[in-house]
């Protein structure tokens, strides 16, 4: 009998399919309970941290799908999108992808055809527009909560609650987070009258801060879910799925292996099966530990390097050089003060680089004055890279 192989379930560019979601059952469950506090009419948000590809537009895709199974008008979309944010482009921008949203559950029957639309006519007046010419106009609002407020009488009888799953939301903290201020007063203003939006940002946001860094107003309304790396249970859940769909079975004793190479990391996890699953030959139905042996030799130069290549080709002088002595000392983990010693330097002048490599993810704090880079791969990548960059010299 011939058979094809399924084609390979491993995708690391692209977020995972929320049924084939796996693990962070405590952040879901989170969510869980803030969707039914909104849909109450409770003033409910969260946001979600960390790192690249540690799995947040996966989160909020999983978000989006429980929150239509509940009957909310789920609207997902990357702040990547708008260049140029200020207060009127992000409402503006919301409003929009409401009435793209209502649009679409109407051509699907979800919606009907007289709360379309009421929603395609709200609009938000310009700032700048002579308020006698639009003043006629009864759908144009203020601002941007009373034009949710509108689109939300509009869909009250339809839906339980309004979400926003803004994606790379990073650009919300700038200035001292003045677009999540603003959010937060809009929110505020919602809830005045029980309207039940949620707004849940994701991205390498800050808001956290480093533990204890004492009272931050924000961090109660965009209560942060942290994603860290996939526990080992996560990890064997991840593998076990996705092969079982396209049944290929694996040999138990690799998973020790795979947790060791990839420490869990979702992306560098989906990068490393995907690259092993790619070496099955066609008669072969069975993952093997030569499988991945051979996936080692050029995993970090060929499968990881345009993921890497932002940490360290992609940082300044200063930054690459102190990533190349963190990735010499065993385990990429060191203090300030061996730091400093080795690159000759003054404490003072290196904090602020370590600050902005902790920002950026390549590196995370592990204690006062000790750090680690986020991923011991990344230590082997800068290796490589300086080896290259010996041998072109
Ligand atoms: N909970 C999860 N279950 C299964 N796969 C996941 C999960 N989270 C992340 N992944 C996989 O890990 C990779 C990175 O996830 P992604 O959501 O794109 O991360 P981020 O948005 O943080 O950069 C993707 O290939 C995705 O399919
Ligand atoms: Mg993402």
């Amino acid at each position: 009998m011939i058979t094809q192989r399924a084609p390979n379930p491993f995708n690391p560019g692209s977020p995972v399919d929320p049924s084939d979601f796996v693990g962070r059952v405590t952040e879901l469950e989170n969510f869980k309970q803030k969707l039914m506090q909104t849909a109450n009419g409770s003033l409910a948000n969260m946001a979600v941290a960390g790192g690249y590809g540690v799995g947040k537009t996966s989160f909020l895709h999983k978000c989006k799908a429980i929150a239509e199974e509940n009957n909310a008008l789920a609207i997902y979309f990357s702040l990547n999108e708008i260049d140029d944010l200020s207060k009127e482009r992000l409402a503006a921008f919301l409003i929009r992808r409401v009435k793209e949203k209502v649009r679409e559950e109407m051509i699907l029957d979800r919606l009907s055809n007289e709360i379309f639309k009421i929603i395609q006519r709200i609009k938000i007046k310009a700032e700048n527009v002579e308020l006698s010419l639009s003043e006629e106009d009864e759908n144009a609002f203020p601002n941007l909560q009373s034009a949710l407020i509108a689109a939300w009488k509009a869909l009250k009888g339809a839906k339980k609650a309004i979400i926003f799953l803004l994606d790379e939301a990073r650009v919300l903290e700038r200035n001292r987070a003045e677009l999540l201020l603003y959010i937060r007063a809009v929110l505020e203003q919602l809830q005045i009258e029980r309207i039940p939006i949620m707004i849940l940002p994701a991205g390498k946001l800050t808001i956290t801060g480093p533990a204890g860094t004492g009272f931050s107003p924000l961090v109660r309304t965009f209560q942060p879910a942290v994603l860290e790396n996939f526990s080992r249970e996560e990890a064997n859940a991840f593998i076990t799925k996705k092969l079982q769909q396209a049944g290929v079975e694996i040999e138990q004793a690799t998973f020790e292996k795979i947790y060791n190479v990839t420490e869990g990391h979702p992306f560098v996890l989906t990068a490393y099966m995907n690259s092993a699953y790619s070496r099955l030959l066609l008669e072969q139905t069975k993952l093997m530990k030569a499988h991945f042996e051979a996936t080692d030799v050029d995993f970090v130069r060929s499968d990881l390097a345009p993921f890497f290549a932002r940490f360290y080709d992609e940082a300044g002088r200063r930054s690459r050089k102190i990533l190349s002595v963190m990735a010499e000392v065993p385990n990429g983990e060191i203090s300030l003060s061996e730091l400093a010693k080795k690159l000759e330097r003054g404490m003072n002048e290196l904090s602020p680089h370590l600050g902005k490599l902790v920002q950026d993810g390549s590196i995370i704090r592990i204690d006062r004055g000790k750090y680690k880079l986020f991923h011991h791969l990344l230590g082997e990548y800068i290796m490589n890279r300086q080896q290259r960059n010996n041998s072109e010299a």
